[in-house]
C-alpha cells in the first residue's frame, strides 16, 4: 500500500519507484530485473542506434513480460561554430598526447536523436512507457506514441516546464531537482534560475498540474522516498543509486569513485557532453572548470572527450571519466537491483506507515 496509487495505476505497476533511464549505464539485464520486481525499469537509448535499440528492447522483453520504459533524447539541435570546436581541440589535444591518443576526433554529434525511424521502432516494438529527458517529441510524434497506447514521460526542472509539459500531453511529470545526478533536464528556463532543489520543486509542480508528479533528484532511500510522497508527489525517480548495482553498465573505476565519494564532491559541469550535468569531481572537470563558456554545443562535445573517456576506463582511472552522481551519493549500496529495491521499499514503508 502507498500513500497515492495514481502512478502505479497509470503504469501498471506494484510499486512507485522508476529507476531513471541512464544512456550508457542502464542494461536490458536491469530493466528486466527491476520491472520483474514489481517497480518500472528504464532504459537510456540515447547513445544506440535504431538497430542497436530494436535488438536490446527484444532483449529485455525476452526478460520481463512487465511494463518497461525506453527514454530517448529530444532537443534542440547544436549550432556548429568552428571556433568553439578549435577552442575546445586546443585544451584537449595536450590530454591527448599525454596519453598517446593520437589526433583529437573531429567534433560530430555522436547521441541518436529521437527520430522518424526511432519513433517507427519504438511503435513496432511498443515498450509500455517512452520517456523523453528535455522536452517532448514533436506533438505528431507525441500522438502517434500515445495512439499507440504508449505512456509519455517527461522531465521539468521549474514550474513553466512542467506547465508546458502538461499542455503538449505528457501523462505524468518528473520533477528533476538540482540534486540529480547525469544531465539537467532544463529546457523552457533558464539554466541559473530553474537550480531548485527537490524540496521546493516538488510540491510548486505538484500545485501546478493536473497529472502525477513523480520527484527526482537525491533520493536514494527511504527517506526520500518518505518524503517525496509528503511532498504531493506520487512516485519517484533513482538514478544514482542503481548504479552501483551488480546490473548496470558503470565501470570499476566509476563505481568506485561513487562508493568512496562524499556529499560535497558533486560538481555541475559542461565538460563532458557541453550540456550541463552533475558527476563527481576529478582532474578532467577541474582542467576544464574555467572554460564552460566557450565549448561546442550538446552534444557535440561528447566527440572530443569520448577516447579520454575510454582510456581513463581502459586503465581504471576515475581522472577523465564522466562520474555523474546525485548529491545523495554517499547513501549508495552495493546490492543487486532486486535486493536495493526491496530495501528501499521497506525502509520507505516503515517510514509511511510506522
Ligand atoms: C549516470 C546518469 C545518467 C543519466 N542519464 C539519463 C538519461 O539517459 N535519460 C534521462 O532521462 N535521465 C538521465 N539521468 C537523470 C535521471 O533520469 C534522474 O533525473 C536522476 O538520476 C535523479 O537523480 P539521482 O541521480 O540523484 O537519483 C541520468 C542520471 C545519471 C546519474
Amino acid at each position: 500500500m502507498w500513500p497515492s496509487s495514481r502512478l502505479t495505476e497509470l503504469l501498471n505497476i506494484e510499486h512507485p519507484i522508476i529507476q531513471a533511464p541512464m544512456a550508457g549505464f542502464t542494461t536490458p539485464e536491469m530493466v528486466a530485473a527491476v520491472s520483474n520486481a514489481g517497480e518500472l525499469g528504464s532504459h537510456g537509448c540515447a547513445m544506440i542506434s535504431v538497430d542497436r535499440f530494436r535488438s536490446e528492447m527484444h532483449q529485455t522483453i525476452a526478460a520481463t513480460n512487465r511494463p518497461v520504459n525506453m527514454n530517448f533524447f529530444v532537443h534542440e539541435p547544436p549550432k556548429n561554430n568552428p571556433e568553439k570546436n578549435q577552442y575546445a581541440v586546443d585544451l584537449i589535444a595536450p590530454l591527448f598526447e599525454e596519453f598517446g591518443l593520437g589526433a583529437v576526433p573531429d567534433i560530430v554529434p555522436n547521441h541518436f536523436p529521437f527520430d522518424d525511424d526511432m519513433l517507427e521502432a519504438v511503435l513496432e516494438t511498443r515498450p509500455a512507457v517512452a520517456s523523453f529527458p528535455f522536452g517532448m517529441p514533436e506533438q505528431s510524434a507525441v500522438a502517434a506514441l500515445k495512439d499507440a497506447g504508449i505512456i509519455v514521460l517527461s522531465s521539468a526542472t521549474a514550474v513553466c516546464e512542467a506547465v508546458d509539459l502538461e499542455q503538449r500531453g505528457c501523462d505524468a511529470i518528473i520533477a528533476q531537482g538540482w540534486e540529480a545526478g547525469g544531465h539537467r533536464g532544463t529546457y523552457l528556463s533558464t539554466e541559473e534560475g530553474a537550480r531548485i532543489g527537490t524540496m521546493s520543486l516538488v510540491p510548486q509542480i505538484v500545485d501546478a498540474v493536473s497529472v502525477p508528479v513523480i520527484a527526482a533528484g537525491g533520493i536514494a532511500d527511504g527517506r526520500g522516498i518518505a518524503a517525496s510522497f509528503a511532498l504531493g508527489a506520487s512516485g519517484v525517480q533513482i538514478g544514482t543509486a542503481f548504479l552501483t548495482c551488480a546490473e548496470s553498465a558503470t565501470s570499476i573505476a566509476h563505481k568506485m569513485a561513487l562508493l568512496t565519494a562524499h556529499d560535497d564532491d558533486t560538481r555541475i559541469t559542461k565538460a563532458f557532453s557541453g550540456r550541463l550535468a552533475r558527476g563527481l569531481n576529478n582532474r578532467y572537470v577541474e582542467l576544464l572548470a574555467e572554460h564552460q563558456e566557450n565549448l561546442p554545443d550538446f552534444p557535440l562535445m561528447n566527440t572530443v572527450t569520448g577516447p579520454l573517456r575510454k582510456h581513463s576506463v581502459a586503465i581504471d582511472s576515475p581522472d577523465f571519466v564522466a562520474l555523474y552522481s546525485g548529491q545523495s551519493v554517499t547513501l549508495n549500496r552495493e546490492l543487486s537491483a532486486e535486493l536495493l529495491l526491496k530495501t528501499l521499499i521497506e525502509e520507505a514503508q516503515a517510514l509511511i506507515y510506522p
